[in-house]
């Protein structure tokens, strides 16, 4: 696919005062309780970053996951395996989950069912953009930054063909 336009669809400042706004909320839904957060990466690096800087809370552990999916460029199939797991036992813990989006739902039905094994006190989900135009499976995330019916979208940890994950703002790719 040649690129023709990234036209804008989420400033970079609507994000930031957006990403405040949920970062407040899991202050507030934490508040006392020691949390650990899980970062879905690539995709969900930037968000995830940006969440827990503004985040007051200050009991706070983090760790990492790296899931892959074999399909098309532009589209999760339903092969989901593990490339790196989580470092630090969920047994017992509160446990919140940061991910760039969720488009047909498998990727985190299948992390959400996986860690939902391990003993976790409570497991909850946040997600930058939820995505509808192709839902495959019912999740409902705890925390949403934007949703957004359809479009291929850049930016904030989300790439097209590995390109664009450091952009600030949303832009949709716009085709030749
Ligand atoms: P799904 O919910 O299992 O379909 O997978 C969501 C994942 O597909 C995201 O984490 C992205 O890696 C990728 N994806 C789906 N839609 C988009 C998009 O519009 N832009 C960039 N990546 C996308
Ligand atoms: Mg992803």
């Amino acid at each position: 696919m040649v690129i023709k336009e990234l036209r804008p669809v989420f400033s970079p400042e609507l994000v930031q005062s957006r990403v405040q706004e949920l970062a407040a909320e899991i202050d507030e839904l934490y508040k006392g309780k020691p949390l650990l957060i899980i970062c879905v990466l690539k995709g969900g690096f930037m968000f995830f970053a940006d969440l827990v800087r503004v985040m007051k809370h200050d009991d706070v552990q983090v760790d990492f996951v790296r899931l892959s999916s074999y399909g098309s460029a532009t589209s999760s199939s339903e092969h989901i395996t593990f490339n790196k797991d989580v470092e630090i036992p969920l047994q017992g813990k509160d446990v919140l989950v940061v991910e760039d989006m969720i488009d047909s739902g498998l990727t985190m039905e299948f992390l959400l069912s996986t860690l939902a094994q391990r003993g976790a006190k409570s497991l909850r989900l946040a997600i930058l953009i939820d995505k509808h135009e192709r839902r495959k499976v019912e999740i409902k995330p705890d925390f949403v930054g934007f949703t957004l019916e359809q479009g291929f979208i850049v930016g904030c940890g989300l790439d097209y063909a590995k390109r664009f994950r450091t952009l600030p703002g949303i832009y949709e790719v716009i085709p030749e």
